[in-house]
């Protein structure tokens, strides 16, 4: 009976074990239970060159519609870059076609306290970023669905390109450009809008779930 409970033990201290190491926070940032996993590295990488170029404007599209319980699955980075401009006096457009979508960000938006740094916009995002007139330091595309349904893939895929090519007369030399939900069959949504990209004189910084892009002459001896 002893080596029972003995291996019961161990299986689940093992599960615990493996949970844990999974588990991939962006603690003391933000709460040590929200779980970022496939995001974490990109987004300390996209907050650590935020805070190089000193970002005060950030564009993204398809809103946090889970909140903060959504870090796992959707990102949450509604809230993340949200706690960032607060920290660091900036302001975030989220920008989302969905009034649900809208209307949860913005009860999570209301719960943190974000107000003042993060405006939830319903639009259509290809509208709202042809007619947004500042420049833009993070764009952050995240929007149409990706699925496993070849022809949603291409519709999101095109939807990507056309946001960015939307917003690109308002990127400027250092600006930061984030894509989620990359690394899926077929090249997830960024594909078109990276291959657009590269031929512009954009290089992929990193290359992950997530990748990251900046100008091929992005300058940091400009910002010192
Ligand atoms: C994956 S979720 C966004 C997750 C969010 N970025 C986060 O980090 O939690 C995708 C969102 O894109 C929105 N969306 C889809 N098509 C859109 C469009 N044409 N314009 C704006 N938003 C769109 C959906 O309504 C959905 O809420």
């Amino acid at each position: 009976m002893d080596w029972f409970i003995w291996i019961l033990a161990l299986g689940i201290f093992g599960f615990f074990l493996g949970k844990f190491i999974k588990h991939k926070s962006l603690y003391p940032f933000m709460p040590f239970r929200y779980d970022f996993r496939k995001r974490r590295n990109t987004f300390l990488k996209v907050m650590d060159l935020m805070k190089t170029i000193k970002a005060k404007t950030i564009i993204e599209t398809g809103t946090s519609r889970e909140g903060l319980h959504g870090a796992k699955s959707n990102g949450a980075a509604t809230i993340v870059f949200g706690k960032w401009a607060k920290e660091n006096e900036a302001f975030v457009h989220s920008v989302d076609i969905s009034e649900d979508s809208c209307k949860n960000a913005q009860k999570e938006v209301d719960k943190q306290n974000l107000n003042e740094f993060v405006k939830i916009h319903h639009s259509d995002s290809l509208i709202f970023l042809e007619n947004f007139k500042d420049k833009v330091d993070l764009l952050y595309l995240d929007s149409y669905d990706y699925s496993s349904d070849v022809e949603v893939q291409k519709k999101s895929q095109e939807h990507h390109l056309l946001e960015f090519k939307a917003i690109e007369s308002r990127l400027h030399q250092n600006s930061i450009v984030l894509i989620d939900d990359c690394d899926l069959p077929n090249g997830g949504k960024g594909k078109l809008a990276i291959g657009y990209m590269l031929e512009k004189n954009w290089k992929i910084v990193m290359d992950a779930y997530q990748v990251l892009l900046l100008r091929e002459d992005f300058s940091f001896d400009k910002l010192q």
